[in-house]
């Protein structure tokens, strides 16, 4: 019996239509239906017993807190349950990386789960959608995947969630790991590891993971982008309206404006978690002035700001302290 994989479309251009097939851009993203995106690759049939089911039609920038919650909970059921073997998720490109990341945090299983997307839309010439589908079925469906967390997959390369950004907007290279790389890739066919994935799941991630399923919205987290002459204003306005954690991308090592971090650590005071991370692309933020440990403020080592903000929203849906945050960043 071969292995039994589950696909989940989510929309996004994998699933994009175009009136005109030289149209990379301008298309309407999602119209294309799973049984259609499963119909154009018959490759898969070979691989594994897919089958597929639509969990949402959206162009990914529209993706909710409730839409997010509906995927955790659809991967947590396919994570227990006992007919399936790995689970490969099509996704649209602009918020794939953030799906992933909140899934590997919550992953407790050594199932597969890979998340794939494309730059094109299916009508275009040369989409890359359908060979981007049969590598993820391929990386879901073989065993050296197994045990590695949420996966991504696009343009023959496999990056970790942890890692992978969408650096370039319109290149079909565009999803990269900029700290390390891709840890492996699928050569013609070939599923290939190069290095073992960072696992970034919590400890609790099947406890956390059974919480998330009775919610239906997440904490307000905004990213507040650091910039010259930030008089903090914008991180008043986020306490004020009752935010409960605010994640500062600052410059280079998470350097923060005077002004913004004085309020920043008068919102601290008042109970905000609050996570430094970087508006740089490449390296880590890690231990910086001495007043930020003294603010409490969290350093958000690898993650980007995007992906950190998910770490918080989960840490305030649970209760999780800043000591606690400063743990999972660890892991
Ligand atoms: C989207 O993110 O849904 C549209 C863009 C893409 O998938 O490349």
């Amino acid at each position: 019996m071969g292995k039994r994989i589950r696909i989940l479309a989510m929309g996004g251009t994998i699933a994009g239509s175009a009136a005109d097939s030289a149209a990379t851009t301008g298309y309407q993203a999602g119209a294309v239906g799973v049984a259609e995106l499963l119909a154009a690759v018959p490759q898969v049939r070979a691989v594994a017993e897919v089958s597929g089911e639509q969990l949402a039609t959206i162009d990914s920038k529209d993706i909710t807190a409730a839409v997010q919650l509906q995927m955790v909970r659809r991967v947590r059921e396919l994570l227990l349950a006992a007919d399936v073997d790995g689970i490969v998720i099509t996704h649209g490109t602009d918020t794939l990386e953030e799906s992933a990341y909140l899934l590997d945090l919550v992953h407790f299983a050594d199932k597969p789960v890979v998340i794939t997307g494309a730059m094109r839309p299916s009508t275009a010439l040369s989409a890359d959608g359908p060979l981007n589908l049969l590598d993820a079925v391929r990386v879901a469906a073989d065993d050296k995947a197994r045990d590695r967390g949420v996966l991504v997959v696009l343009n023959n390369a496999i990056h970790s969630a942890q890692a992978v950004t969408k650096l370039a907007t319109m290149a079909v290279e565009t999803f990269q790991s900029p700290n390390g790389g891709a840890i492996g890739a699928v050569n013609d066919g070939e599923v290939v590891f190069y290095h073992n994935s960072q696992l970034h799941h919590l400890p609790q991630a099947l406890s956390i993971s059974e919480k998330l399923t009775s919610q239906q919205e997440l904490p307000y987290v905004p990213i507040l982008y650091g910039h010259s002459d930030d008089d903090g204003r914008l991180v008043k306005v986020t306490v004020d309206q009752g935010g409960k954690g605010i994640v500062y991308a600052g410059m280079g090592n998470g350097s923060i404006p005077a002004q913004a971090e004085a309020e920043l650590a008068a919102a601290v005071k008042q109970g905000v978690l609050v996570i430094r991370a970087s508006s740089s692309a490449l390296g880590m933020v890690a231990k910086a002035e001495e007043s930020y440990e003294q603010a409490g403020f969290v350093a958000s080592g690898c993650l980007n700001p995007r992906k950190a903000r998910l770490l918080l929203q989960v840490a305030l849906s649970v209760g999780a302290s800043a000591a606690a945050v400063k743990n999972w960043l660890k892991i």
